[in-house]
């Protein structure tokens, strides 16, 4: 008879147990009742050694690439002319008519050589709502090996077409998201650091991009390209 109590009070316990741990289910918060998720790590990787490729006649865009070559490190090379573009006001009428005429500028050459580098940084200015035909000539020529290629651009009022031309023709390139800086000339050089540091630190958080087709078919120079695997110095990213 005692016997037979206890055994019922233990199942009384037991049925009180299951109760409460399925009400307690229904009332905890998920995050509470489930082993912690593991937490996604956000990308973070350094550029590595970088090669600023730039395009300039009237000193924009090398003005962009001296401030991120002052965050990044690394080498700035210029593309160039045979016959320099003339200065001042001379320069939109020479413009047009070399595109009116279809002449076609020469590049200077040899072109850089990308092999050293872990991330490419490539910088024109807009003309006509498009590239300047010395930087079309340098896509043209250009291979990039299957290395990271982050674009960035300068222009007076609105870029056009001009970005999505370039991300476009840059062959074997893994392109990154590129900047566009509008009214160079008349912005104050704080905000134009202050964007070039952001859109940096948001390179850094983009995971890197797949390898167009044709770069996959041939072997990789040096450094395979991938920069989330290579030392190199941090970039200084201001707070927003
Ligand atoms: C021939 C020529 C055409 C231009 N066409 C455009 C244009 O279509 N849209 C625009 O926003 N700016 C245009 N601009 C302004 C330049 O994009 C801008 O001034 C740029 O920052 C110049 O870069 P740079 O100083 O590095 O040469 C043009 C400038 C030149 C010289």
């Amino acid at each position: 008879m005692r016997r037979s109590l206890v055994f019922t009070l233990l199942k009384a316990i037991a049925a009180f147990c299951v109760l409460a741990g399925l009400l307690l289910s229904q009332v905890l918060p998920p995050s509470a009742r489930q082993a912690p998720a593991e937490t996604v790590p956000a990308v973070s990787r350094n550029l590595g050694k970088t090669l600023i490729i730039v395009y300039s006649v009237t000193g924009n865009t090398l003005d962009m690439a001296e401030r991120i070559q002052a965050r990044t490190g690394g080498d700035i090379v210029r593309i160039e002319t045979v016959e320099p573009y003339p200065a001042g006001g001379n320069l939109i009428p020479y413009a047009k008519r070399e595109r009116d005429e279809l002449r076609w500028p020469e590049l200077r050459r040899p072109l850089p050589d990308v092999g050293g580098y872990d991330t490419v940084f490539l910088g024109t200015p807009v003309w006509f709502h498009g590239l300047p035909p010395a930087t079309v000539l340098f896509l043209e020529a250009m291979d990039f090996g299957g290395k990271p290629l982050a674009p960035f651009l300068t222009a007076g009022g609105g870029p056009g077409d001009s970005a999505d031309a370039l991300r476009n023709s840059a062959r074997n390139a893994r392109i990154m998201g590129h900047k566009v800086i509008t009214r160079y000339a008349s912005r104050p050089g704080e905000d134009i650091d202050k964007e070039i540091g952001l859109w940096l630190a948001a390179l850094l958080a983009e995971p890197l991009p797949d390898p167009l087709p044709d770069a996959s078919a041939s072997p990789e120079p040096d450094g395979g390209g991938n920069a989330a695997q290579l030392p190199g110095p941090d970039v200084a990213v201001p707070a927003p």
